[in-house]
């Protein structure tokens, strides 16, 4: 395999994690499950739907900003030595717009995406080498906080550290301090990240993004319970659970539930338990966090780092922050 896979706690059962976590999930009140779990390949793919989707236009409004400011950002590295790192990195479409622009300044690179989806990264690496001839790629399977730690160990080169397309917004305000922190600490003075920020904006247009007419979003949803019937002998009957995406104004966080349409026990053979639902009793499954302007700079500054630059759309609809340790 051209990757690295980072093993998780328990290697010799690649599933006790996910088992681990959907049981003290479905045990807490109110339940709840982990939005990582969406990324396995399945769920992979049709995250890349979503992207493609009428409504969904943070990928829209990201790929605008590098197509209008790529030069800009890839300017502030030119002829340097770099290592991009890319938490996250999906399809890696709106990276590759990126990585052009870094080539033509004259950038000596190494790309280094980390991604959770072993599918995805088969076929990332793939497009990558086919659209970026004779470039290196150093792809890493894992969660985030055991990647940055491989990369630490194994990079002695300047980093910039892409955590695009609203992946940030996954965790809640203090969990994001925590986690850029983290970014931070395993940086070198001179390093650079750039973060991509999903701002607050007119309800209507949230609430479409995450409730779109095909129904690829509620699909997404349901494929964690999917996902814990194929990998944990789950009988969860998807008849009897829907999609609900909603927008809470005050932590200005899109939520996403599955609900439960009516009682009923489900059986969870690799956790040798049932759990019960009530009648419309709902499972978290997700956060989407939205930013203010301001939000982003005191996130900034309370992390450590140095704020360089920022890039929005035109309707700014999105920012790409980029940050400096100093
Ligand atoms: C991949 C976390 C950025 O929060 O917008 C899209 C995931 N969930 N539609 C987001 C998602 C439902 C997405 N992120």
């Amino acid at each position: 395999m051209p990757w690295h896979t980072l093993s998780r706690n328990s290697p010799d059962d690649p599933h006790a994690a996910f088992a681990l976590d959907v049981l003290t999930g479905l045990s807490e009140r109110p339940k709840q499950l982990s939005s990582k779990w969406f990324y396995d390949d399945t769920g992979s793919v049709l995250f890349q739907k979503i992207m493609d989707l009428e409504e969904y236009y943070p990928t829209d409004s990201e790929r605008e900003i590098f197509e209008r400011y790529g030069e800009d950002i890839a300017g502030r590295f030119s002829g340097q030595q770099l290592d991009v790192v890319d938490l996250g990195a999906g399809d890696g479409a709106k990276t590759s717009i990126l990585l052009d622009h870094l080539k033509k300044a004259g950038v000596d690179l190494r790309y280094v995406p980390v991604d959770i989806s072993e599918g995805a990264m088969a076929s990332l690496e793939d497009r990558m080498k086919q659209a970026h001839p004779g470039l290196e790629v150093q792809g890493v399977v894992g969660e985030y906080v055991p990647a940055l730690r491989w990369l630490s160990t194994n990079s002695d080169r300047p980093r910039l550290v892409l955590f695009l397309g609203s992946n940030i917004g996954n965790f809640d305000k203090p969990r994001a301090r925590a986690f850029l922190r983290r970014i931070w600490s395993g940086l070198r003075p001179g390093d650079h990240t750039l973060v991509g920020f999903d701002m607050k904006k007119d309800i209507e247009v949230l609430l479409a993004a995450y409730n779109d007419k095909e129904g690829i979003t509620r699909d997404f949803n349901l494929n964690l319970l999917e996902r814990i019937n194929r990998e944990l002998g789950g009988e969860f009957d998807l008849q009897n659970w829907r999609h609900f995406g909603t927008y809470n104004v005050f932590s200005g966080a899109m939520e996403s539930y599955l609900v439960s349409t009516k009682a009923q026990e489900v059986k969870i053979a690799a956790l040798r338990q049932s759990f019960s639902f009530e009648a419309w009793e709902p499972i978290h499954t997700e956060y989407s966090y939205k930013y203010l302007p301001e939000d982003i700079e005191s996130l900034a500054r309370f992390t450590g780092f140095e704020l360089c630059a920022q890039y929005s759309d035109r309707r700014d609809w999105f920012i790409d922050s980029l940050w400096r340790v100093s």
